[in-house]
């Protein structure tokens, strides 16, 4: 793999002990996937922030990073943290967990890391542009910024997402290359999506058949942009799919060729079973939404659908406290907090101890969500469209 002479440098150890260990890292990454060089990258989200996740060796590991002067060198954001970083008390995550969470967050922002804590970077100050090399953890949002966006990231893990972070470049390999980019198989859609949740349910679906492919999606009539977040993030939960073109939908497909792909077609038969599967409950505790994180419009969405009735079940709604903000402002929050719920911003429903709540079945609309909910934090799950939830 060739260095510049700076490269060099920061390996050797010259510009500091902590540079030199995760430009190691760096490299050994690059060899192992045979990458020619390094790449500088325009930004970093790093995943593994929940205490529920990184526990005391996780926590550990950051601080003593920090302590030793670690600085990242470019835009790094969070994913979601454990709780609601300002609410938590009110919400009534457990204190014991609340305390090792601030100390992980004052880790990251020791390291001029900016602490949004969102799986939606690209809606809260973290928005790359077509083509632009970044190095992102999240899988949900490694999914977005590839397919919706046409950035170019690998799905980093987290120490190889603060090394890019701390050292400005990433090896050059895998989504970073246009050849790793062609679709591999061809995805016929012939049914009516209507909700977002049509739309996880695809993703849960063809994710678990087509497995770190690249699908080309054809039929979809239409979609916005929390319909493909929908789709990208449930595929990447249930197949590792990181990069997925739409035709008509997404900014690269004009470069891309379908003839003589594998061909999969998927209608109302299969959305149906993918219903069916991700539906282990009957009767939720809590509804959670903002699977990813919930857009404004998402939020204008819930508003609409609440105002003036009373929600027979507890409801959060997840989002970045950018989003918060926002709903705060325009007197969302309060109308969604008068028919019963809350928003919650910082976390999600998989990254947060709701088992350690009292909750045992969530009800969600997202396809990512209902994957995860069963082995993370042991819920059985209702999956539904939003309307059919908030009737609950
Ligand atoms: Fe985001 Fe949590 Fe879903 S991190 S993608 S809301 S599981």
């Amino acid at each position: 793999m060739e260095l510049t002479k700076e490269q060099e440098k920061m390996l050797n150890g010259d510009k500091g002990e902590v540079v030199g260990k995760l430009m190691r890292l760096l490299v050994r990454l690059g060899e192992i996937y045979k990458a020619d060089r390094m790449i500088e990258v325009g930004s970093v989200q790093v995943a593994g922030v929940s205490y529920k996740s990184l526990k005391d060796p996780g926590l550990e590991f950051l601080e003593d990073l920090a302590s030793k002067g670690a600085k990242v060198k470019i835009l790094t954001t969070l994913n979601p943290a454990g709780m609601d970083m300002e609410n938590w008390k009110e919400i009534g995550f457990p204190e014991d967990f609340a305390k090792k969470q601030i100390r992980i967050m004052d880790a990251f922002a020791k390291m001029g890391i900016v602490t949004s804590a969102t799986c939606t970077p690209y809606l809260a100050g973290n928005l790359p542009r077509f083509g632009e090399h970044i190095a992102w953890s999240e899988s949900s949002a490694v999914s977005f910024a590839n397919s919706v966006i046409g950035a170019k990231t690998n799905r980093e893990g987290g120490p190889s997402a603060l090394a890019a972070a701390i050292c400005g470049f990433t090896p050059n390999y895998g989504l970073h290359l246009d050849e790793n980019r062609k679709p591999s198989v061809l995805v016929e859609v012939d049914a009516d999506l209507e909700f977002n949740s049509d739309f996880g349910a695809l993703g849960y679906y063809l994710g678990k058949e087509v497995k770190n492919k690249i699908p080309y999606f054809r039929g979809i009539k239409s979609a916005n942009t929390d319909q493909l977040k929908a789709l990208g993030a449930a595929m990447a939960a249930s197949g590792a799919v990181a990069l997925y073109h739409a035709e008509g939908l997404t900014p690269e497909t004009h470069l891309m060729k379908t003839k003589g792909l594998e061909k999969i077609e998927m209608g109302k038969k299969e959305i149906k079973e993918a219903y069916d599967k991700l539906n282990s409950g009957k009767d939720p505790d809590i509804v959670i939404l903002g699977c990813p994180h919930a857009s404004l419009r998402e939020i204008i969405t819930v508003a609409d659908k609440v105002r003036g009735k009373k929600l027979r079940k507890p409801l959060w709604v997840c989002t970045s406290r950018v989003m918060k903000d926002a709903a705060n402002r325009m007197g969302l929050t309060k109308t969604i907090e008068k028919a019963g719920g809350k928003i919650v911003a910082d976390t999600c429903m998989v990254v947060s101890p709701i088992e350690r709540m009292g909750f045992r079945t969530t009800g969600v609309n997202s396809g990512k969500a209902g994957n995860y909910l069963p082995g993370f934090c042991k819920q059985e799950v209702v999956f539904r469209n939003i309307d059919d939830l908030l009737e609950r």
